[in-house]
This record gives structure tokens, sequence and C-alpha cells, in this order.
């Protein structure tokens, strides 16, 4: 089944609606896509820098990154993360996927909850904290205020604190080098959403122990099959064209589900590469995802026959699980004796395969991504995966990949609301708000 690749697509539970022909048919509008990303000739061409894995980061930087990763493991038991969207779901992805202690990571700047810094500042008391401050244009207000507010948690040390912002401009830079903290550089041409093998992402996830040096090989060596150019033989490009035409066919929202609550965070970080890089131009598909069994518990009698608006993307590990064998009892009263000397990981595949065909003949179409097991080198496969395939779909639906200019819309209103200097003018016309209280 896994040839090249530690990654595999299973795609017979898409069949009506899309089958090998059907994509093969899109070929030359996946080549088109493809040739204008390989040749810089793309919208947003300037952010393609996360497309060879193995050159975001120069020698000489991941020698520096390896030293400040062993001095901050040696004289910290925690570090905290400090960064929002891209800056930090990557890292976050891949620590809590495979860190042995993903505890060993906090994050704040994620949101602007007063609860959550109370909350972590007194988890956080009398531990020796590492921080890594990471906001790739510097001026972030969530990440910017939680550094303000937290930053003493690193004893007055500057030496425990790590910035990783643009590598000449922005507050933070200007901040770095007038307290002297040790800093990294977000590549230029890598966006934030692209950046988890950048320095942004690959020290959180070396201070977490996770084999970085795995993570990239995988990246680079799914990159190599990538420059396939048919859909056919190569899987991102199967997957791109895949969802593409299951949104004309009016499957608006696709839902990643995964039987294994370690890719929790790995969803988030999923939804928020499709998300902001279709979700513009008044078009694309909306980016959800559940944890099964979880939610085949809640959310599963909407997927089976509710509106029939969305696909699913399964993630199922294939080996590599530990071994946790179902016993035997001598009554049998809970009447589960016929699953003794099973494993858990069969029972969950088999969860999974049950699931798969039931929301088929649901009207649900799925596609399955396998991983051989849940490595370093896999999930590294994994998220060069998504990557190109976000960036390929993304040019065939005719939108810019790389750039989130909705975001800007809820910044500016807060900004005028909270009265920031240089953007007090607040339209008159703004509505006044209205409240039904009983
Ligand atoms: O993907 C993106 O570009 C965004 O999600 C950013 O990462 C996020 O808004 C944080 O930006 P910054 O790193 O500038 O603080």
């Amino acid at each position: 089944m896994f040839d090249k690749s530690p990654i595999c697509l299973r795609i017979d539970h898409l069949h009506p609606d899309v089958t090998s022909e059907i994509v093969d048919a899109r070929g030359g509008h996946a080549r088109v896509a493809d040739d204008l990303l390989r040749t810089g000739r793309c919208r947003g061409a300037a952010f393609t820098g996360w497309l060879e894995p193995d050159r975001i980061l120069a020698p000489d930087e991941l020698v520096r990154l390896r030293n400040a990763i062993a001095r901050l493991r040696n004289d910290t038991d925690i570090l905290l993360v400090i960064g929002i969207g891209g800056s930090y779901l990557g890292a976050r992805a891949v620590i809590e996927a495979l860190a042995e202690d993903p505890e060993r990571v906090v994050y704040a700047g994620t949101n602007l909850s007063a609860s959550y810094l109370t909350r972590l500042r007194s988890r956080l008391e009398g531990k020796r904290v590492a921080i890594k401050m990471v906001s790739k244009s510097g001026t972030t207000i969530e990440p910017s205020i939680a550094f303000r507010l937290l930053r003493d948690l690193a004893g007055g040390s500057a030496a425990r604190i790590v910035a990783t912002t643009d590598a000449e401009k922005g507050a933070l830079r200007q901040l770095a080098t007038k307290e002297g903290y040790e800093t990294f550089a977000v590549p230029r041409d890598i966006g934030g959403r692209y950046s988890v093998l950048s320095a942004a992402g690959l020290l959180p996830i070396a201070y977490a122990g996770v084999d970085i040096d795995e993570l990239v090989r995988g990246a680079s060596d799914c990159a190599e099959l990538c420059t396939n150019s048919d859909p056919l033989h190569n899987p991102a490009l199967f997957y791109a064209v895949a969802r593409n035409i299951l949104y004309e066919q009016g499957f608006v929202i696709e839902l990643l589900a995964s039987f294994e609550p370690r890719l929790h965070y790995f969803a988030e970080w999923w939804k928020q590469l499709f998300g902001e890089s279709h979700g513009k131009e008044r078009i694309g598909l909306f980016p959800a995802s559940a944890d099964y069994t979880t939610d085949l518990h809640s959310l599963g009698q909407y997927v089976q026959q509710g509106r029939r608006i969305l696909f699913e993307t399964f993630l199922v590990i294939d080996g590599g699980e530990p071994s946790v064998r179902i016993g035997s009892s001598a009554d049998d009263t809970d009447g589960l004796n016929y699953l003794s000397g099973r494993e858990m990981s069969y029972v969950n595949r088999t969860a999974y395969e049950a699931t798969a065909e039931a929301h088929r003949d649901g009207g649900v179409p799925n596609m399955t991504i396998l991983l051989r097991q849940l490595d370093a080198y896999a999930l590294g496969a994994l998220i060069y995966f998504f990557e190109y395939a976000c960036a390929v779909g993304g040019l065939m639906l005719g939108v810019n990949p790389f750039d989130q200019p909705g975001v800007e819309a809820y910044k500016k209103n807060m900004f005028e609301l909270l009265g920031k200097p240089g953007c007090e003018s607040r339209p008159a016309d703004r509505s006044k708000p209205e409240y039904v209280c009983f």
C-alpha cells in the first residue's frame, strides 16, 4: 500500500462523485497551477519559500538553533510560546502529536482572555520558564499584550527569552535588540501558516524533544514526490483536485476527522492553513474538523443525516500504535468478551472502517489519508502534503493562497474602538448594540 511515501490516499469512498478518471480529466488545469507555483509566476509568488523545506534554515542557523535549545532545555522546566495563528499552530500541532511530554510547552497570546492569563500565571509560578515570543510582523495585538504581561516569568533573565520575528523590522525586532534577546528570523518569503518548518515552528518543536531532522526529512521527501505534476502520481495534487471537484458539486464544507486525539491540534493547523488561504473573494471550502470517535456521539448525527453539503477527509494511522489488549472477564457482565484478545488499535481501525462506509452510504463522500505511523518523518511529509495541496488548490480556485486581507477587518475596528493612535476615526454609521434581555 505505502510505496515511496509514508502517506497514502484511499479514494474508493469518493465514488461516484470523484473517481481517478474525473481527477485525470482535470490534469491540465492542475498542471497549469503547479507550473505557475514552481516558476514563481503565481499570485503571491513572493511567499513560496516553504517549497524547499531543507533550505528554509541555513546550516549555521540550524546549529545556532540547536545550541539555543540545548541551553534552554538545560536551564528551564517549561517553554512558554507566545504567538497566534500561523506563528504557533504548526508547532503546537507537532508537539501535541509527537512529544513525550507535551505539557512541557505552554501557550499564550492566542486569545485576549484575562482568566486564561491569570490561570496560566499561577500554573507557572515557581517554575523555571523560558519564553519564545514569535510574531513575524512584531505588532500583533494578542501576543504583544501577552508578552508585556508575562515576560517577567522568565525571571528577569534575557537569556531565557528568544524572539522569532522579521530579520530587520517591526516592534519585536526593536525590543529584542534593546533587551538583548537571542533572535531567529521568520523568512520574508514564508507567511505565518506556511512557517512551521522555519525557526518559528522548529524551535519549540525541538525544545519539546521532537526530532526536527526527521520532520524536515519527511517534508523534503514529500516535496520530491510533489514535483510530479500528474495528479494520478502526486497524492497532494490528487487531494487538491478532488476537493475542488467536490466543492463544485455543492460540498462546501470539508470535515477533517481523525481517530487519534493526538492529532487534534494538527486539525487546528490544517483549518487555519486552508481557511486563510482559500476563504476569500466570496469562495472557498469551509474547513471544519472533528475528533472521532468522540464526535461520532455528537456531530456524527449531522454528518450521517443532516444537509448534504459536506465531505470528509479522514486521517488514519496505519501502524506503530502501542499494544493495548482487551482482556477477558470470567462473567462477561459487560458483554465484551467477543473482543477479548483484540488490540485497541484494531477496534479503533474498525470504527474508522465502519464510519467511512456509513457516511458514504449516507451521502457523504470521503477520502482517507493513511499515515504509515505517527512519527516525525510521516508528520513532516503530511505537513508538506497539505501545504502544497493548499497552494496549488488555491491557485486552481483563482485566489492568492498566501495572503489574508480579511483578517485586517476586525483589527481595524478594534484599534478604532480601543483608540490606538492613528486609528481613532470611527465611521459615523457604526450601529449601536441592541440587547434583548429576559
Ligand atoms: O498565517 C498567517 O499569516 C497568520 O495567521 C499569522 O501567522 C498571524 O496573524 C500572526 O501574525 P504575526 O506572526 O505577524 O504575529
